[in-house]
């Protein structure tokens, strides 16, 4: 039962966003971490769920991101969800509060104790995907605990040789462990909760085609996905009597282990170990104590081909202190045998005639991809190395539905100086980051994979950490800080003024620092670092700190400095130009930064100067992009332009949308009339009806009171048979097209449009017979960059009211001019036509004797009879919004089915389950069926949260008397706005897996508080007062063309960007995404 506490020493919640204290829990006797996450403040346990790492110790990124100092495991301090290997269980979250001078977190008593969380993992696999994972490693973990922490719900089968559950490698090298109890990672209760069937065999075979593997004792097993994670195997010497002899020894396993334990025995040993890389220099220090080793090594250092000749002597030094012996820069010639026992070895000869006396010889030789059962495949073609070639989602190249993790994978990094070459990465935390990037591609294929650092660690007397890589690059020089001799010290590995790793002693937290740095780009550069920047100097990870970037621009700004003095520029000249121009830029940008109402609100420190940082996002297509990474570095409130914030809570949800701020001036660009301009630039548009760009607060009242009874669903319910209509022609012709691909978008536009033809004017722009928009969605997108550029530049675009030549410029300078293409076929110009023509006869020609009156039974007809009914909707009204049920809704309706359709056909469990639900009635659906589909509904809602139709924030200005919010003050007329993709992806809103495509959590289950909160906080129909007046039509659509297409297809999507690949404005759309309509197949018959 949750209870409150008191916080011991704590009297306020002032914690800046990555700040952290370790605090004593009254009452209890245990501690928590009181922590800034990104803008909440909150506690979480104290300590890592990997060793126990004082988390205190660690750090905290400005973005909520919290790393051990150790080796590196990563939590989300806003959810205490796992992000990086290598911990397993989460840390459990407790609310803060503050009160009377004092700080009390709510909790239950035994998690505030125990600190860590292990995930809800139970589950009793349902569904038809079938996970194949082979090998019972580091990936496996990766991957299993990611699909399970994920939700997926499928069958998972886990098959290992090694002959037992997942093991804590890493620590069969430092201790020589053997007791499975304390090297299991989860017992197999655990498995069994998690419905994971744990087979212990090997696969011998791949069978791609049939998605079939074969394992050596015969057994078959049949999969969906399969996921390798073979890991390597060891290399052993070609050298004379390696081969033959007994004691020489690899290690691997807990057999291997426990082999060389049983070896040494009672200790007094003659250890030789050969190769003096980690695991060689690990077993050294861990045999040291009471036996003679010896290590036998070709490089000048040990460990030098990872961290230098430098380094690797410091290291020597180090384990040398231990009793360890060295032999390095020689080559081994042959194993003797013992003269006691001719079977086992005896003596090891070395090439430049050394005999080396040995009990038992270990051999750290490196390891090669374990990927035998694969050699003879003719499906796949293996790397020179054995490994197999994957790409960032660690499927591997080639093959539809295989992944391969871990030791046996060929991967891109894109890490500093990886440039996304390929590389092969041995590390515990890189085999299991990349378990779960694949798992993250299973669940949601269209999200893009997150950079995670490569960590490594090693005993080698004191802990080594490292992080970074060096093979995609290679390095060439090094900066080393510290003091070798007191065994404390970072080297930083350069490629030109990029640090590519670094490897530090004695030094944490400062490998956790810089794997952040590194993960957001940020490390600083060689020359900094040269000239003794201590990197925990820094403070905590932020885009905006001084980095590599910043300091490249810096020094060319003075290179360009020193020329500026050199040039041959007449000095009066010269010095007018600065006065003119450069001075003022300065001002103003100094102005911005440092002096300006919001100069201390977080935020990109491009974005404070120009709105242009925007713009440009806006032009290349990024913004949904943006949207779904800002706020995770900035915190809930980033400054997005000189006077422009957005926000990401349910407070500034409620305080912007709920006080029914006004329209910012953004809209001025998506305007339907021109307005007059006065000398201080303020509009005056006239009264015509533009919902969207209407600034009347007043007149818009009117308007949408009047409208109100025609837009609701009881009414629009009478044009049920008209979208009927519509949908069975486009059945037709998707039947027809017989599984042919088909641009998604495209179709659902002529959906949207046909069906708002039909509904609003019984009328049909011939699409469907057409097969095609005739362009318009493609033209009409294209629209919405060039207007998504304008609205940020309110100024530009209420002079270009005046000066048309100036919106020229302006759309020539920014690149947003389009041209018309020849097979354009404009939708909007018979629609003004016809509307205009029913309205003239409706109202001005009285029907001729003999001819019959329009009985049309349209949404024109009642928008008609409102204006004889109630003058006040006026004829100019009448005529607008005739037009506007196609100007605001064609895109919108085909942005929303367009990301429902792609959501549901790229999840095939929310595919078989909606087409169960749908496929349950065997009549003709109808508005009332289909609203009782509650799995449907929530399918679509879902898809609508996660690509919502508008991807910039819904701007608007801050009243006369300020806005107070997040503890900072927001003067009046400040564009203030919540970015719906953001807000969607509120882990405080939406749960831990915002990011997840999941339909059930909009259904009730135990948390229906949490699906209250949902409702009410989001932005699918836009905010407060302001939302879209054609929601229920819409609604009715949508409702009934998703489930009616899915009665009669099976939906595939055969092709789906990258979310970043699609380009998204003001208005967002999927595009690019391909499918087929594989209509169902018959039901058998007798006949
Ligand atoms: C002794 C030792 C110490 C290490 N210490 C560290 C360290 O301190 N830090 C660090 O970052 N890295 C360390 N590593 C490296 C790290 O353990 C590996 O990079 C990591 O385990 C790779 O994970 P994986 O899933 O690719 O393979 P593995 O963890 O090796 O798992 C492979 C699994 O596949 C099974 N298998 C193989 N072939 C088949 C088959 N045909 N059928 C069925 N099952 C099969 C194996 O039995 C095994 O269970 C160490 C490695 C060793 C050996
Ligand atoms: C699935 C389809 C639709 C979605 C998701 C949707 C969503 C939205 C959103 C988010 C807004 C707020 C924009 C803002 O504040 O800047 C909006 C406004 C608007 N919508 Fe819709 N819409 C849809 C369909 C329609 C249809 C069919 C109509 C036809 C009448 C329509 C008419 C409008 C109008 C007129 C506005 C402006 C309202 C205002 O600014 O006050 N929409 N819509
Ligand atoms: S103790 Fe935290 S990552 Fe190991």
């Amino acid at each position: 039962m949750a209870q409150e506490y008191k916080l011991k020493g704590v009297n306020s919640l002032a914690l800046q966003p990555g700040e952290k204290q370790e605090v004593e829990v009254e009452g209890l006797g245990a501690k928590v971490l009181l922590l800034n996450a990104g803008g909440t403040v909150q506690a979480v346990g104290p300590r890592c769920t990997h060793y126990g790492a004082p988390l205190a110790k660690g750090i905290l990124g400005t973005n909520g991101k919290l790393t051990c100092p150790w080796h590196g495991a990563c939590f989300n301090a806003k959810t205490g969800d796992v992000e990086d290997a290598p911990a397993l269980n989460a840390l459990p979250v407790f609310r803060a509060t503050e009160r009377d001078g004092a700080v009390y977190i709510t909790g239950d008593p035994e998690t505030i104790k125990r600190g860590h969380r292990a995930p809800l993992f139970k589950c009793s696999a349902a569904g038809g995907d079938k996970i194949l994972v082979v090998g019972g490693g580091s990936g496996a973990l990766g991957i299993i605990e990611g699909l399970r922490g994920g939700g997926y719900q499928g069958g998972i089968t886990l098959i290992s040789n090694e002959g037992y559950l997942p093991i804590d490698r890493p620590k069969l090298s430092k201790a020589l462990m053997t007791d499975l109890a304390k090297l299991q990672w989860r017992d197999d209760g655990w498995y069994k909760d998690a419905s994971v069937d744990f087979v212990q065999d090997e696969v011998t075979e791949v069978d791609f085609a049939t998605k079939t593997v074969t394992t050596k004792s015969g057994g078959k097993f049949s999969y969906t996905k399969l996921v390798l994670s073979t890991g390597g195997t060891p290399r052993v010497l070609p050298a004379q009597g390696f081969k033959v002899l007994g004691n020489i020894f690899t290690l691997r396993n807990v057999h291997d282990a426990k082999r060389i334990v049983d070896a040494i025995g009672d200790k007094g040993k003659k250890i030789v170990i050969v190769g003096s890389s980690f695991i060689g220099m690990e077993i050294a220090v861990a045999t040291a104590n009471g036996n003679d080793v010896t290590v036998v090594g070709m490089e000048k250092a040990p460990l030098e081909r990872v961290l230098g000749e430098k380094v690797g002597n410091i290291i020597k030094k180090g384990v040398e202190a231990k009793g360890v012996k060295f032999y390095l820069s020689g080559g081994v010639e042959k194993a003797e045998s013992s003269a006691s026992n001719p079977s086992t070895v005896g003596f090891v000869h070395l090439k430049d005639g050394t005999k080396l006396e040995a009990d038992l010889v270990i051999l750290g030789v490196g390891v090669a991809p374990a990927t035998e059962y694969l050699k003879n495949n003719s499906v796949v073609r293996l790397e020179p190395d054995g490994s197999l070639k994957v790409d960032e989602t660690y499927s591997v190249v080639g093959l539809k539905d295989v992944y391969a993790l871990g030791d046996i994978a060929t991967h891109p990094y894109r890490g500093p100086g990886g440039e996304g070459k390929y590389v092969r990465i041995e590390h515990w935390n890189v085999a299991q980051n990349a378990g779960r990037t694949a798992a993250s591609h299973i669940l949601s294929p269209n999200r893009t994979p997150e950079f995670y650092t490569p960590v490594f660690w090693s005993a080698l007397g004191s802990q080594l950490r490292y992080c970074g890589n060096t093979m995609a690059s290679g390095w060439d020089d090094l900066v080393l800080q510290g003091d070798p001799d007191q065994g404390k010290w970072v080297a930083y590995y350069a490629k030109g003024e990029t640090i590519v790793a670094m490897a530090s002693m004695g030094m944490d937290p400062a490998m956790a620092q810089c794997a952040q740095l590194m993960s957001l780009n940020r490390m600083p550069c060689k020359t900094q670092l040269q000239g003794g920047l201590d990197i925990l100097s820094i403070g905590p990870p932020h885009r905006s700190h001084n980095c590599a970037g910043d300091d490249r621009e810096q020094m060319q700004t003075e290179s360009m400095k020193s020329h500026e003095t050199t040039s041959s520029i007449p000095g009066v000249l010269y010095s007018s130009t600065v006065f003119l121009i450069v001075i003022p830029v300065l001002i103003v940008a100094i102005y911005h930064l440092l002096f300006h109402p919001l100069a201390r609100i977080p935020g990109p420190r491009l974005a404070a100067l120009s709105n242009i940082w925007q713009g440009l996002h806006v032009r290349e297509g990024r913004i949904h992009e943006l949207a779904k990474t800002l706020h995770g570095e900035y915190g809930p409130v980033v400054r997005v332009g000189p006077n422009e914030v957005w926000f990401n809570s349910r407070e500034a949800f409620k305080q912007i949308y709920c006080h029914r701020y006004k329209k910012s001036d953004f809209y001025l660009a998506t305007a339907l009339n021109r307005p007059i301009v006065d000398w201080r630039l303020n509009t005056h548009f006239p009264d015509t009806l533009d919902f969207l760009s209407e600034f009347d607060v007043a007149r818009y009242r009117v308007q949408r009171r009047l409208i109100g009874p025609i837009y609701s669903t009881s009414h629009l319910r009478n044009f049920e048979p008209a979208i009927d209509g519509v949908v069975k022609a486009v059945i037709s012709a998707l039947t027809a097209l017989d599984g042919a691909e088909v641009d998604l978008k495209e179709w659902m536009h002529i959906i949207a449009v046909e069906c708002l033809g039909a509904v609003v004017l019984s009328w049909s722009p011939g699409y469907i017979k057409n097969r095609s928009d005739g362009g318009t969605s493609a033209q009409g997108y294209l629209g919405w960059k060039r207007k998504s550029i304008f609205g940020l530049f309110p100024t530009v675009t209420a002079l270009s009211f005046s000066f048309k030549t100036l919106g020229r410029v302006f759309s020539n300078v920014w690149g947003v001019t389009f041209k018309t293409p020849k097979n354009f076929k404009p939708f909007f110009t018979p629609i003004y036509q016809k509307t205009s023509r029913r309205i003239v006869n409706a109202l001005h020609r009285p029907v001729q004797p003999g001819l019959k009156a329009d009985d049309r039974k349209d949404l024109l007809a009642d928008l008609i009879h409102l204006h004889k009914s109630r003058p006040e909707f006026t004829e100019t009204y009448l005529r607008r919004l005739a037009v506007t049920n196609f100007g605001a809704g064609h895109e919108t309706m085909c942005s929303a089915l367009t990301a429902i359709m792609a959501m549901i056909g790229s999840h095939s469990e929310v595919h078989c389950k909606v087409a169960e639900e749908v496929r349950r009635i065997s009549h003709s659906l109808t508005y009332d069926d289909v609203v009782g589909l509650r799995y449907t509904q929530a399918s679509m809602r879902e898809a609508q949260r996660l690509h919502p139709v508008i991807a910039m924030a819904l701007p608007r200005s801050v009243p006369h008397d300020g806005m107070h919010l997040h503890g900072h003050f927001f003067p009046t007329n400040t564009v203030v706005g919540c970015n719906p993709v953001a807000l969607h992806r509120n882990p405080d809103i939406f749960g831990a897996d915002a990011d997840r495509y999941n339909p059930l959590r909009w259904l009730s289950g135990d948390d229906d508080a949490r699906i209250r909160m949902m409702e009410r906080t989001h932005l699918i129909w836009g905010g407060g007062a302001r939302t879209c007046p054609g929601r229920h039509l819409a609604d009715l659509v949508l409702s009934k063309v998703v489930p009616m297409l899915l009665k009669e297809f099976d939906v595939e999507i055969t092709a789906m960007p990258a979310e970043k690949d699609m380009p998204c404005y003001f208005l967002a759309m999927m595009t690019g995404v391909k499918a087929r309509f594989r209509p169902v197949a018959a039901k058998g018959s007798e006949t």
